[in-house]
Formats: structure tokens, sequence, C-alpha cells
């Protein structure tokens, strides 16, 4: 037994179950990349996870990069204020890029960095988050892949932090509340 566990109040997605949903994305990117070669542009930190597994499930050539970012500082509210902590390596001018993000929660974060990416001049910009929050959104908010909607919760593991812990959780699970309060 993880002793992370106990800091869980619920397991909302196992891993069998998160690896099925990532297949069936992986599938349909396959398949609207067909005649192209993607750049996946992977949001660090808590992006790497869903990323890495990602990609194994695309079957087209492709290319990886990382945007480091932070918007929450160590607590659970975003701030709003995105910074970059590592750019781009590849350049994206005229390239065909996917976004692919942990969560949304405000959309605060994922509003910038689709923002940010578009200035670069790629030839198109899609998203794809494993998570959703859609009653969370304080902006319009657009994705073309979506892992699971959820609720209000709290959530960590499977690359998801809170403080900078539980990102090895190979699952994905609602933090009790008395953690963070
Ligand atoms: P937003 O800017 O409010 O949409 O926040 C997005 C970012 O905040 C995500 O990329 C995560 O890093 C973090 N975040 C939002 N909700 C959660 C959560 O439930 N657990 C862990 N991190 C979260
Ligand atoms: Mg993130």
């Amino acid at each position: 037994m993880n002793t992370m566990n106990c800091d869980l109040s619920a397991v909302l997605f196992d891993e069998y179950r998160i690896q099925a949903r990532i297949r069936e994305l992986g599938v349909q990117i396959t398949h609207d990349y067909k005649e192209k070669k993607p750049v996946m542009v992977g949001i660090l930190k808590g992006g790497f996870v869903f990323l890495a597994d990602l990609i194994r499930s695309i079957s087209i050539p492709m290319q990886v990069d990382f945007l480091a970012i932070s918007s929450y500082g160590s607590g659970t509210v975003s701030t709003g204020v995105v910074k970059i902590h590592k750019d781009l390596d590849i350049d994206i001018n005229g390239r065909d890029v996917i976004i692919v993000e942990d969560i949304v929660d405000s959309g605060l974060s994922l509003g910038y960095i689709t923002e940010y990416i578009n200035k670069h001049n790629p030839h198109s910009v899609k998203t794809c988050v494993l998570l959703d929050k859609p009653k969370a959104h304080k902006i319009d908010v657009v994705f073309d892949y979506v892992g699971f909607a959820i609720g209000h919760e709290f959530v960590v593991g499977y690359g998801l932090d809170y403080n900078e812990t539980y990102r090895n959780l190979p699952y994905i699970g609602i933090l009790k509340e008395e953690i963070y309060q």
C-alpha cells in the first residue's frame, strides 16, 4: 500500500482507466495528423507523465518540446500570473503544434500559453488536456482533446502535485482538504 494513499479521500481514475483513455486520444491524434509531423509541447511540470504516455500511443512521426511555467506558487488557487521558466527549443514557425497540459482549472494558464505559442507563427495550434474542470473556467477556453471532465475537487497524482508532492502516484486521486487547509 502506497503511504501517500491516506492523504486522498478517493481515487478518481486508476491506472487502467487513464491508460485506456490515453490510447483513445492517441488513436484520434494519429488519425488527425496523418500527413503531418506535429510538435507536441508538454507543459512542465504537471504534464510530463501524461505526455510520456500519450506520445507512445501515437504512431506517426512527431517531435517533443517542453515549456516550463508556474501559475500557482505553492497553494491550490490559480494566481493568474504565469511565469516562463523554460522556453521552447524547437522553432515552431509554420509547424503544427499540440499543447499538452495536465489540467485546466480557471483556464488562465492555458489561455496564456496558447497566446504565447501563437506569437511564434505556428501553422496550427491544438490543445490536449488530461483533466478539465469545466465549472471553474474564468475565461473561454477551447480544447481539441480532453481526457476527463471533473468537478471542483483538487486532485493529485499522475504528474499533478500539491506543493511538489504526489506527482509519482500512478493514479489520480482527490486530496483530502485537511492536507491543504
Ligand atoms: P488554471 O490556470 O487555473 O487553469 O490552472 C492550471 C494549472 O494549475 C494546471 O496546469 C495545474 O498545474 C494547476 N492545477 C489546477 N488544478 C489543479 C488540481 O486540481 N491539482 C493539481 N494542480 C492543479
Ligand atoms: Mg499544468
